[in-house]
């Protein structure tokens, strides 16, 4: 089987002094579950930011999908995070003068045409049906991240990655999220989350940890779930 995403002696150097990634290679497969974690500092926003195309590294290559991103315009770029990847941030970054069901419709409408059946399809999925048509303000940290997930979902995308995704969810909401993800990984979405949260950590099909920009050596996360 060919990985979804293929990392090859990839790394980034910010102003030719922080080495935030050093020479890291890696392969994900379709429909695993992968965790990165480590330190505050030892590079997985960075990770995440490459395969994404949010930036670009100093060396090394990134394929996603079969696409070299790094071989990509500006313009390709935008049409790569729009069709293949799925996004999901700590922080929500939702429009606050738009409604739940808007913001979905929003990530729609940049990748083709808005939907309402299909946005609403989407809301209903996270169980927020009873919330559409509230504002951003109006929703709890749990729920908005949960339009952050159905946003994410809408166009659907052949990989799900969050950065700290749960980072602002008291338990029960963490609780929620997760369910939500478990829903996603049974139905066979890649995921690749990073994350300090050792809940994730522990139902993911495998760690990756990071160290100073490098990976450490993998270990299957059910041997966590055992200690
Ligand atoms: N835009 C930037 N310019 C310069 N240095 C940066 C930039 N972004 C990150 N860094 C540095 O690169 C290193 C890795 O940062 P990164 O954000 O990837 O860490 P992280 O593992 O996500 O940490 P955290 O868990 O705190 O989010 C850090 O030393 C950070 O200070
Ligand atoms: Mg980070």
């Amino acid at each position: 089987m060919e990985p979804l995403i293929l990392l090859e002696e990839l790394t980034k150097n910010y102003d030719g002094k922080v080495l935030a990634l050093d020479r890291v290679s890696l392969q994900v497969y379709p429909g695993e579950w992968v965790a990165v974690m480590g330190a505050s500092g030892s590079g997985k926003s960075t990770l995440l930011n490459m395969i994404a195309a949010l930036d670009r590294p100093t060396s090394g290559s990134v394929w996603v999908n079969g696409e070299d991103v790094l071989s990509l315009s500006e313009e390709e770029r935008a049409r790569f995070r729009r069709e293949k990847v799925g996004l999901i941030f700590q922080h929500f970054y939702l429009i606050p003068y738009l409604t739940a069901l808007e913001n979905v419709m929003l990530a729609q409408y940049f990748h083709s045409m808005a939907d309402r059946e299909e946005a609403a399809q989407a809301v209903h999925e996270v169980g927020l049906e009873q919330r559409m048509s509230h504002y951003p303000s109006e929703l709890s940290g749990g729920e908005q991240q949960r339009v952050c997930i159905a946003r994410a979902l809408i166009n659907q995308p052949k990989i799900l990655l969050a950065d700290e995704p749960t980072g602002n969810l008291d338990a029960e909401n963490e609780e929620i999220v997760i369910a939500i993800f478990r829903r996603l990984h049974r139905a066979g979405l890649t995921l690749l989350f990073v994350t300090h949260d050792p809940q994730i950590g522990t139902q993911a099909d495998r760690i990756v940890e990071l160290e100073h920009g490098r990976i450490l050596p993998t270990f299957p996360a059910k041997a966590l779930r055992s200690i």
